[in-house]
């Protein structure tokens, strides 16, 4: 299975990237990343995300600690790394889930155990009813980072199989809600159809979260990731 993975973010925007923690995070990340072996053999990969979503994303989130985090996607366990560390403590559960094994993110994983992270690494395809969702239990999740594919009927059934997994008052991260294109519409239709009308849910701030290149000026209607928070 091939995927379109994006372009690693230069090492001088990464060292002088003004939040510092998220700074010395995405260094530390590659430190340990880049010697690892890997699944795949193509010299793409690392961190999927925007710096700017993660420190807006930051900024959002503040001082809270979630219980229970759950990445579906987890590639090669950038947003895994950088979200453990920064929004969950060594009380956290936290899952990351993803199809394919990653030989990357399992070094990454054994670090944030060194780091008091309590963290699985599933491999299953997440709407598998048998090997994964029959053991989430309902309204357990309070961060929810769905980040697999991009079609619209793939991240509308992500979130219809995941959405009774998350607690009142949980959030829920969209990946991509702008970012993608895809015949039938992708996640921008999802955001459309499904995000912004009514929902048992409110959208957050912004109310999105803007990535780089899909931030387009005043008018920005271009979101990166759609924050949602659950009712
Ligand atoms: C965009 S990458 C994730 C990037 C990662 N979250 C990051 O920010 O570094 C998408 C991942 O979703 C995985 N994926 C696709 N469909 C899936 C499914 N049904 N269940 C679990 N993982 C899936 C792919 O194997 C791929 O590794």
């Amino acid at each position: 299975m091939s995927e379109i993975k994006a372009h690693r973010i230069s090492d001088e925007i990464i060292e002088n990237w003004p939040d510092k923690e998220i700074s010395k995070l995405v260094l530390e990340y590659y430190d340990l990343w880049d010697p690892s072996p890997k699944t795949h053999s193509d010299s793409t990969g690392g961190l999927q995300q925007a710096l700017g979503e993660v420190t807006k994303l930051k900024n959002i989130i503040g001082e809270r600690k979630f219980t229970n985090f759950f990445e579906i996607g987890t590639s090669d366990g950038g947003s895994l790394w950088l979200y453990s560390l920064l929004f969950c403590d060594e009380n956290s559960k936290i899952v990351g889930l993803d199809v394919i094994y990653e030989l990357g993110a399992g070094t990454i994983i054994e670090e944030l155990k060194k780091r008091n992270r309590n963290v699985k690494y599933v491999i299953s395809d997440c709407n598998d009813k048998n090997k994964v969702l029959r053991f989430v239990e309902d309204e357990s999740i309070d961060l929810l980072h769905i980040d697999a594919n991009h079609g619209y009927y793939d991240v509308k059934k992500y979130f219809e199989n995941y959405y009774p997994k998350v607690v009142k008052g949980g959030l829920i991260l969209i990946h991509d809600t702008n970012a993608c294109e895809s015949p039938d519409g992708g996640s921008v239709r999802f955001r459309e159809e499904v995000l912004e009308p009514d929902y048992d849910h409110q959208l957050i701030t912004g109310e999105w979260l803007i990535t780089g290149n899909y931030d387009q000026g005043e008018n920005i209607v271009s979101p990166g990731i759609s924050l949602v928070r659950k009712h």
